[in-house]
């Protein structure tokens, strides 16, 4: 049996109705922006796998850190223990993490910063004696799989089968171009419907991934977050897939004027290699868990918490991402992505070309409306496969984030490829 049968027999894959689905191609090795499949055949991964990867695959100098780190302490219990790793990370990420942030608390993944996240801000009025417990949160936003995660998202098809199982959310509308005052009309009508019982606002700071790479502009999530902090609800900004570099700073929240309260990270954390997942918050945040009474403690954590393998990697990650070369990439990216726009304003089979940072969108034209269940989507994911390129399109939307390694030539086999599947339906 070949590695995809093997597969077949042992394996549940994510995000994959195995009844239908093509056996998954076996990767065997990875090397820069570059994956290599058991043929022999390369593949540019122009969307990171999955939005992890930021420096290439199998790093020399992220390989070396990894397994420094594992002949020395592989993992220790993180109550009541800790370890350089971890520590080194937490400095290193709140000296580059807007001012406002000031301690950082470890888990293992995006949903899981994403839990916490909404644990802590439920609990902060907890413990503050203060009712409130309601949180708000935008029209498709995606903040991850477990169940608090999946409440604070959209209900879509992703989320049908436990929709009776999903607290309740203040939804407003995701703030597109020409409707951000309905975004801010309908912030203003609920809270001034139920401002005593909310808690808290989360959002992907200017862009919606997997909502289908929504972006909006920085101004109108000044406006939501000012209103917020102005009535007493804490701003949780999910940068799980924002962060480190991708919109072009390290973190979305630099482009704003209020700092949120709480920032959420995992994905390019550790450039790619390891799972997990960081939850920052405020000192006025951590403060309000600090007492005598053990009624307030923070109960929460998972078995991998602060992995010193992970906050290694994470670290290793962070050497990379600060060079001035990795930032003269970042900004390298963005003004291709700039250029591929300019070009195909006019394309009409290509439409809502947008960008921000590294992240490159469109939505590819048809008469079916835009959506994640496009019929679409299969056609061009195995257009791109076959021209060596893993593209994973969101529906009909065809979105580029690349590890920020990629040169201009692969980056420019990416965009002639997206212009030739646009040819191809003239
Ligand atoms: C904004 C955002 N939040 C949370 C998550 C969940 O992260 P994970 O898949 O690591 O659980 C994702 C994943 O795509 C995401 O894009």
């Amino acid at each position: 049996m070949n590695l995809s049968e093997r597969d077949r027999q042992a394996i549940w894959h994510p995000y994959t109705q195995m009844q239908l689905a093509e056996p998954p191609l076996a990767i065997v090795r990875g090397e820069g922006v570059y994956l290599f499949d058991d043929t022999g055949k390369k593949y540019i991964d122009a969307i990171s796998s999955w939005w992890v990867n930021l420096h290439g695959h199998a790093h020399p100098y992220l390989a070396q850190k990894v397994s420094e780190q594992l002949k020395k302490l592989e993992h220790v219990i993180f109550a009541g223990f800790t370890h350089e790793p971890a520590v080194a990370l937490a400095e290193r990420l709140l000296d580059i993490l807007p001012a406002n942030q000031s301690k950082i608390f470890y888990s293992d993944n995006g949903s899981t910063a994403v839990e916490v996240a909404i644990k802590m801000a439920i609990q902060y009025w907890r413990n503050k004696r203060f009712a409130k417990n309601k949180i708000i949160a935008f029209e498709h936003a995606y903040h991850g799989d477990t169940f608090g995660a999946m409440a604070v998202s959209a209900r879509s098809g992703f989320t049908h089968a436990f929709t009776e199982l999903l607290f309740d959310v203040i939804r407003i509308p995701y703030p597109a171009k020409g409707i951000e005052q309905e975004s801010m009309d309908e912030l203003k009508s609920q809270i001034s419907n139920q401002q005593t019982s909310i808690a808290a606002f989360i959002f992907e700071p200017l862009v919606l991934g997997a909502g289908g790479m929504l972006m909006y502009d920085v101004a109108i999530l000044n406006q939501l977050i000012k209103y917020c902090n102005d009535h007493d609800i804490i701003t949780i900004a999910d940068e799980v897939m924002t962060g480190f570099g991708r919109t072009g700073k390290h973190f979305a929240s630099d482009y704003l004027e209020r700092q949120p309260d709480i920032i959420c990270l995992s994905k390019g954390i550790t450039g790619g290699t390891m799972p997990l997942g960081v939850t920052s918050c405020t000192q006025d945040v951590y403060a309000a868990f600090l007492s005598d009474d053990r009624d307030k403690t923070f109960y929460h954590g998972h078995s991998y918490t602060a992995n010193p393998v992970a906050c290694a990697a994470a670290i290793a990650s962070y050497d990379l991402l600060i060079k001035d070369e990795c930032q003269q990439s970042i900004s390298r990216i963005a003004t291709s992505h700039a250029g591929f726009i300019k070009k195909n304003q006019g394309n009409p089979r290509l439409k809502n070309l947008r960008s921000v940072g590294t992240i490159l969108a469109m939505d590819s034209e048809t008469s079916e409306p835009t959506s994640y269940f496009h019929s679409l989507r299969d056609r061009l994911y195995h257009f791109f496969l076959e021209q060596g390129i893993i593209l994973r399109p969101l529906g009909n939307t065809i979105y580029v984030m690349p590890p920020y390694c990629i040169t201009d030539d692969e980056l420019c086999y990416v965009y002639e490829a997206i212009e030739k599947y646009s040819d191809s339906q003239k």
